[in-house]
């Protein structure tokens, strides 16, 4: 028989968090010399870095298209990110993410304003302990603000879980191995308000109502992860402001 993992006692969850906690955030933009924009993010243990380039010419020239920018995303998973080394190159898993990542922030990115162009975000998993795609996300967003990249808002993500029969936030590894339920969100933030969701995926099981409170604990989350987001945009200038001076 198969030995039942507690994930919640006493309405802690295992690294000690109520379930409407997220993991430890920590976010560093414009970190790369060589990027027009970057940002190290740690979401728990999870640890990735975004670079932003453009917008620039695009190679090859037979994709670009005369009245926008096109943008292109790759989400990558080094080979020493998980537990069991990863084969380098892409698989289908990196292949989705990068696919609905782009397409969430392609929707906030003002692309009619540099046709011609492209935008190429890449995003490297150092260290993954799930929701390394939200990790991933939230560091490109501050990233293409980084590279100045004119957008309506920004993207802000973080999964649900549902977990011994609880809505978790940000859920860890754990949770989402043995977890009944895991919902990765994304969403677009304007004026400090959310607008609307620009990324749901899900695998497990919900109820509906479930799902509709999974949406409000991910976008409390969201809002968190915004001004996490926004002091780190803020403490770049701040320190190129000092440097300057
Ligand atoms: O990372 P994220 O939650 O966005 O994506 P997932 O496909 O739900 O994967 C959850 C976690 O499984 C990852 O964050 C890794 O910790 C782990 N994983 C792994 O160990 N090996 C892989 N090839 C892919 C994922």
């Amino acid at each position: 028989m198969q030995e039942e993992v507690k994930l919640i006692v006493d309405g802690r969850r295992i690294d000690g968090r109520l379930p409407d906690e997220l993991r430890p955030i920590k976010i560093e933009a414009g970190v790369l010399k060589n990027a027009d924009g970057s940002c190290y993010l740690e979401m728990g243990k999870n640890k990735v870095m975004a670079a932003v380039y453009g917008p620039r010419k695009v190679q090859p020239k037979h994709l670009a298209d005369p009245t926008q920018a096109i943008v292109r995303y790759r989400y990558n998973m080094a080979p020493f990110s998980v537990e069991e080394r990863k084969r380098p190159g892409p698989d289908r898993r990196s292949v989705e993410i990068s696919k609905v990542s782009r397409e969430a922030l392609e929707s906030i990115i003002m692309k009619e304003l540099f046709p011609r162009s492209s935008i190429d975000i890449f995003v490297e998993v150092l260290q993954a302990d799930a929701g390394s795609r939200t990790a991933c996300l939230n560091a490109a967003s501050v990233a293409l603000v980084d590279a100045g990249i004119p957008m309506k808002g920004i993207i802000t993500s973080v999964a649900v879980a549902k977990v011994d029969g609880v809505l978790v936030l940000d859920p860890m590894k754990e949770e989402d191995n043995y977890g009944e339920a895991d919902i990765p969100f994304a969403f677009f933030i304007r004026n400090g308000k959310i607008e609307s969701i620009a990324l749901l995926q899900m695998d497990g099981r919900v109820t509906k109502e479930e799902l509709m409170q999974a949406v409000e604990l991910a976008k409390k989350g969201a809002m968190e992860i915004y001004k996490l987001q926004r002091e780190a945009i803020m403490r770049k200038y701040r320190v190129e402001e000092e440097e300057e001076e």
